[in-house]
């Protein structure tokens, strides 16, 4: 079965390299504003610039994101349907709105829809609308997603968990391009490009029943995987100072840099929060910074410790300074506190999945967390 992807599958046969070479590209950036951010958009694109696109991203040179970028910039201007795979964090509305923003619905809304915190009561409303009276609770007439993004694309993420019907009403409109709202009867235009996101693979989501293979086959006309973190080593120390470099702006600093400490527990750690967690974590370091670099001082324990727990289960006396203490309590401390280290790392840091595992629960688990960084 060939895993989805766009990598190994969707470019072969839809883009030939002729169409590649013509299309100019500034791939070698590291780090741009917004405005100049993606490459190969004529000037005359960059000129209109989407609502909300104020802020800026940062590319990166590693193999996976440029070709990434290679294939946002191809299916872009398209009207293609996309799907996005990736792990949280990893950038997938961020992707989305730089898809919008350069293809001519550029400006029209980019309208996003969060499907996996939604009820199934109403998604349906949400998307196409609903008139007053149509449910409890319907005071007036409302418009939904697919009126609002009219003329623009319409963002669905975490789209595996809508619910079978609302899939079904979704490939209506998708298929004739005209809906009505919830309890109307007017019958509405709409044209809307979609673009989806989700965590697992939508083809082993129908597969298990879960998601309408004819929906499927809607959406996939082109199909992006965004790589985790952890697969863009050579990211990370240049994405880290792009980091660095937005927060002192934000808060007026000058923190030089990182030291090297730090960037050596950056290249161990895995990630699991992706381009998010970056963020997070170089925004705590800039404001527990005051002046020089950046030191493992402000790191969050899962940094610091993770890295030091692949050391020492590397090295050839793991237990070593266990086994030394004589202190009772220190060395029953010492050895929980490994167990939840080896454990955090085998399941790549996530903390609901290591909860269960030591069999605690996650509030639990947290406090322990707290109580070592102390
Ligand atoms: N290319 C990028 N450049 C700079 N920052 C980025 C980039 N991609 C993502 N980020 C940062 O990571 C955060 C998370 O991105 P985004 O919300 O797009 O991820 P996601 O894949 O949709 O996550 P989730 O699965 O949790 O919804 C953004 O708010 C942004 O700060
Ligand atoms: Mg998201």
């Amino acid at each position: 079965m060939i895993k989805l992807g766009a990598f190994d599958y969707i470019t072969k046969p839809l883009i030939p390299d002729e169409v590649l070479n013509v299309i100019s590209n500034s791939l070698n950036q590291q780090a741009v504003s917004q405005d100049q951010a993606t490459p190969g958009i004529s000037d005359a694109n960059k000129e209109k610039q989407a609502p909300g696109m104020n802020g800026s991203f940062y590319i990166g040179t590693s193999a996976a994101t440029r070709e990434l970028y290679r294939q946002i910039e191809i299916v872009a201007p398209t009207n293609y349907s996309v799907i996005l795979y990736g792990e949280s964090g990893t950038g997938k509305e961020v992707i989305a709105k730089t898809i919008h923003q350069y293809s001519d619905r550029r400006d029209k809304p980019f309208i996003a829809m969060d499907c996996g915190t939604i009820s199934k009561e109403l998604s349906g409303s949400e998307l196409f609308g609903h008139m007053k009276g149509a449910f409890t609770g319907a005071l007036g007439d409302k418009e939904g997603h697919f009126e609002l993004a009219n003329g623009g694309t319409l963002f669905l993420d975490e789209v595996a968990n809508l619910s079978y019907d609302i899939q079904a009403a979704l490939l209506r409109v998708i298929q004739e391009r005209k809906f009505k709202r919830v309890g109307g009867t007017r019958e509405l235009s709409s044209d809307v490009r979609i673009i989806v996101a989700s965590n697992e693979n939508l083809q082993d989501a129908y597969q298990k029943g879960k998601f309408r293979e004819d929906l499927f086959h809607r959406f996939n006309e082109f199909s992006i995987n965004l790589p985790p973190l952890r697969k863009r080593r050579d990211d990370i120390e240049s994405l880290a100072h792009f980091f660095l470099e937005k927060t002192n702006a934000e808060l007026g600093k000058k923190i030089a840099g990182f030291d090297q400490q730090v960037l050596q527990l950056f290249l161990e750690y895995t990630w699991p929060g992706n381009l998010r967690e970056m963020r997070n974590v170089v925004r705590r370091s800039v404001l527990l910074t005051a002046e020089g670099l950046i030191s493992d001082h402000t790191l969050p324990f899962e940094i610091t410790h993770f890295g030091q727990s692949a050391r020492s289960s590397d090295s050839a006396h793991p237990a070593e300074p266990v086994a030394r203490d004589s202190d009772l309590k220190n060395t029953t401390a010492k050895a929980e506190y490994q167990a939840i280290i080896n454990v955090l790392k085998e399941v790549n840091n996530n903390k609901t999945k290591a909860a269960e595992i030591l069999n605690i629960d996650r509030k639990t688990l947290y406090n322990k967390i707290k109580n070592y960084e102390k």
